[in-house]
C-alpha cells in the first residue's frame, strides 16, 4: 500500500517543482545539436563524450518530463552510432564463437565523442552495463509515448547482438573499476535491457527467444553467485552483493530492484538489498557509491540519492523517497546546477585535493544528476502541469 504524499509546504513544493524545470533547462540546453547528452559539459575529463549509461537515465528523466523530441534525438543519435558498428560487432561475434581471445581494445566503448568516435583520450573500457541501460530507456520511451521502435531497431539490434555474446564477460562496472570481476549491477543492467526488448515484441522470434534467455541466465547467475547467501558474515537475510563472489555494498545494486527486476520489487532479497544500501552508504539523504570509494574524497552522489529514492517510492514510502529528493535539492548551485557528488560527509577526506589537482572542481552540472531529479519528482507527482513546463 502506498503512503500519501507527505505534506510539503507551499515554499517547498515550489522549490521543488522549480528545480525540475531548471534541470530540463539545462539537459535540453547542453544537448548536442546531433543528439548526444554529453556527461557534464565543462568538466576537464568528461568534455566531448557521451555515456550510454548517464545517457539512458538522462533521457529516462527528459521522458518522463516529456521532452519526446529531445529523446527522440537522443535514441536516433546512439542508434546511428551502434548501426555504424555493425560490422565490428558481427566480426567481435564472430571471433568469439571460432574461440579467439578478444582483449578489451577491440570491444566496444563505453563512452562516445559527439560525433560517434571512440575518441583519444584513453578510458575505462570495457562496460556493457550501458548497453542494457539504453535498450530499457529506448523501449520505456517507446511504451511511455506510444512510438514504434522501427525507427530506433538498426540500433537495438547491435546493442542486442552484442550482449548476448558478451554478457558474462568480467568489465569495468558503474563507477568504471575492477575490469577483472563480474558486476551484479552490470548483470542487472543487462538483464533489465534484454527483457524490456524482448517483450516489447520488436525484434525477430530469434533474437527476442535468445534475449529472454540470456535475461534469465544473467538473473540466474547473479541469484547463485552474486548474492551474501552462505557467506561469512551472512546477515539474516541476504542481499545482492557488488559482485560475484563479494559480500560488499554498492548503492547500483539499487537498480537491480528498480528500474531493472533483477529481483522484484517487494520480494525479500530486494528489500534486503535496499535495506544494505541504506544502512551501508545513507547519511541524511545523501548516498555514497560504496564503502571503499576515495574518488574526490568519497562523496555523496546525487544522483544516487535519487535512486534509493526512487526504489522507495516504488516501494510505497513517499516519505522516504521525498527526503531523498529534498536532499538533492538542497545540494543544488546557487543556479540550479547538480553536481556528481558533495563532500559533506567524505569516507576518505585525506583523498579528495589528489582529485580536485587532477581534475580539478567536481563535475557541474552532471546531466545524469538532473535526469535522476526528474525521475523521482516524477516518482513523485512533482513535475509542473503539461501547460506549465
Ligand atoms: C562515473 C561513471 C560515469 C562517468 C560520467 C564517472 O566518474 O564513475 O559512472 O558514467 O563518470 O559521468
Amino acid at each position: 500500500m502506498t503512503d500519501p504524499i507527505p505534506a510539503i509546504s507551499s515554499p517547498d513544493r515550489e522549490r521543488l517543482v522549480a528545480l525540475t524545470r531548471r534541470s530540463h533547462a539545462v539537459i535540453a540546453g547542453h544537448q548536442d545539436p546531433g543528439g548526444a547528452y554529453p556527461a557534464s559539459p565543462t568538466f576537464s575529463a568528461y568534455r566531448g563524450y557521451a555515456w550510454l549509461r548517464d545517457g539512458a537515465f538522462t533521457a529516462e528523466g527528459m521522458s518522463r518530463y516529456g521532452d519526446v523530441g529531445s529523446v527522440d534525438r537522443f535514441h536516433d543519435w546512439v542508434t546511428d552510432v551502434l548501426a555504424a558498428r555493425a560490422e565490428q560487432v558481427a566480426g567481435l561475434i564472430a571471433a568469439a564463437g571460432a574461440g579467439q581471445d578478444l582483449p578489451l581494445d577491440r570491444m566496444l566503448p563505453t563512452r562516445f565523442t559527439f560525433d560517434g568516435a571512440d575518441g583519444s583520450d584513453p578510458w575505462w573500457d570495457f562496460q556493457t552495463d550501458g548497453y542494457g541501460m539504453w535498450l530499457w530507456a529506448v523501449v520505456t520511451h517507446a511504451r511511455r509515448h506510444a512510438l514504434a521502435l522501427d525507427r530506433w531497431l538498426p540500433g537495438v539490434e547491435v546493442a542486442v547482438d552484442y550482449l548476448l555474446t558478451f554478457w558474462d564477460r568480467p568489465c569495468y562496472d558503474w563507477w568504471e573499476e575492477h575490469v577483472e570481476q563480474r558486476h551484479v549491477s552490470t548483470l542487472g543492467a543487462i538483464h533489465g535491457g534484454l527483457r524490456a526488448i524482448a517483450e516489447a515484441g520488436a525484434l525477430d522470434p530469434t533474437r527476442t527467444r535468445r534475449a529472454l534467455h540470456v535475461a534469465e541466465q544473467a538473473r540466474g547467475l547473479a541469484l547463485a553467485e552474486g548474492t551474501t547467501a552462505g557467506r561469512a558474515g551472512d546477515p539474516a537475510a541476504p542481499h545482492l552483493a557488488k559482485w560475484l563472489g563479494s559480500t560488499a555494498v554498492d548503492a547500483s545494486l539499487a537498480a537491480c530492484v528498480a528500474p531493472f527486476g533483477l529481483v522484484e520489487p517487494g520480494t525479500t532479497i530486494a528489500a534486503a538489498t535496499l535495506d544494505a544500501v541504506a544502512r551501508d552508504l545513507d547519511v541524511d539523504g545523501g548516498v555514497h557509491r560504496f564503502r571503499a570509494d576515495v574518488f574526490y574524497g568519497g562523496g555523496q552522489w546525487l544522483l544516487l540519492a535519487c535512486l534509493l529514492g526512487w526504489n522507495r517510492a516504488v516501494a510505497g514510502d513517499r516519505a522516504g523517497a521525498l527526503r531523498h529528493l529534498q536532499w538533492v535539492a538542497d545540494h543544488a548551485t546557487e543556479d540550479g546546477e547538480l553536481p556528481e557528488q558533495v563532500p559533506d560527509h567524505l569516507l576518505a577526506p585525506e583523498r579528495r585535493d589528489e582529485w580536485l589537482e587532477r581534475w580539478g572542481p567536481v563535475a557541474t552540472p552532471l546531466l545524469w544528476s538532473h535526469g535522476m531529479y526528474l525521475i523521482l519528482a516524477d516518482e513523485l507527482g512533482l513535475l509542473p502541469e503539461d501547460d506549465q513546463r
